[in-house]
């Protein structure tokens, strides 16, 4: 996919703060500090769009971004980090849960309007066995029959046996084809290719 624009959209806790639907939204969800942001950053090519930390917790809003104005990327708040306060950490699951209820394309479409979730971009770290927060969301987007691709994310830290153990293990804990399960680099930009393959189709 060609980039010739990506900007900024706005931030939002709450459906009325969303911006008006234009189109598909690729969602991008996962563990807080799992590297979501970077992530985003190396599909657009872009330095810094996305605000990236080495402080885990550190996107607490749901993010829109439109890009070649035509569809969007949402960055939703990493889950799960200990040190976010209890208050902030009980509001994600509700805000990440509303977000994918609401922009749903039957429900869109339901509005008369075009567009809504086309996928979420599940982002699991490769040294990390999946544990309930993982399980809590696929769970979800099944429910909600939202198409979800997982991808295995910081790839670059671990040598080549072990990616491929890591692999093995991260598929049976979700009960999923390892093959399906696409190993990415925002360092290395491994996987960025096949990412956007999958993307395109959900576009
Ligand atoms: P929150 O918004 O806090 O939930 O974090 P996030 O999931 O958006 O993670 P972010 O992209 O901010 O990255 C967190 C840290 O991991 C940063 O220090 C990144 O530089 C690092 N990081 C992200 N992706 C990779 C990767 O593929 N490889 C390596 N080695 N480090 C990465
Ligand atoms: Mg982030």
């Amino acid at each position: 996919m060609k980039i010739n624009s990506a900007e900024f959209l706005t931030s939002a806790v709450k459906p009325s703060q969303y911006p008006p639907v234009g189109g598909p939204e690729i969602a991008f969800a996962g563990r807080s500090n799992v590297g979501k942001s970077s992530l985003m950053n190396t599909l657009l090519s872009r330095k810094n769009l996305v605000k990236t930390s080495s402080t885990p917790g550190r996107t607490q809003t749901i993010n829109f971004f439109r890009i070649n104005d035509a569809f969007s990327f949402v960055d939703l708040p990493g889950y799960g980090y200990a040190k976010v306060p209890a208050a902030v950490q009980r509001r994600w699951g509700p805000m990440i849960e509303e977000y994918l209820k609401t922009r749903r394309i039957s429900a869109v479409s339901e509005r008369g309007l075009k567009g809504g979730v086309a996928g979420v971009v599940v982002i699991l770290d490769v040294r990390r066995i999946p544990g309930e927060g993982e399980h809590d969301l696929l769970d979800w987007l099944a429910h909600y029959e939202i198409p979800s691709h997982v991808v295995l994310t910081k790839a670059d830290k671990l040598k080549k046996g072990q990616l491929g153990k890591q692999r093995s293990a991260i598929a049976r804990e979700l009960s999923a084809d390892p093959a399906t399960l696409l190993l990415f680099s925002a360092v290395t930009g491994q996987g960025k290719r096949e990412l956007w393959t999958q993307l395109e189709t959900w576009l």
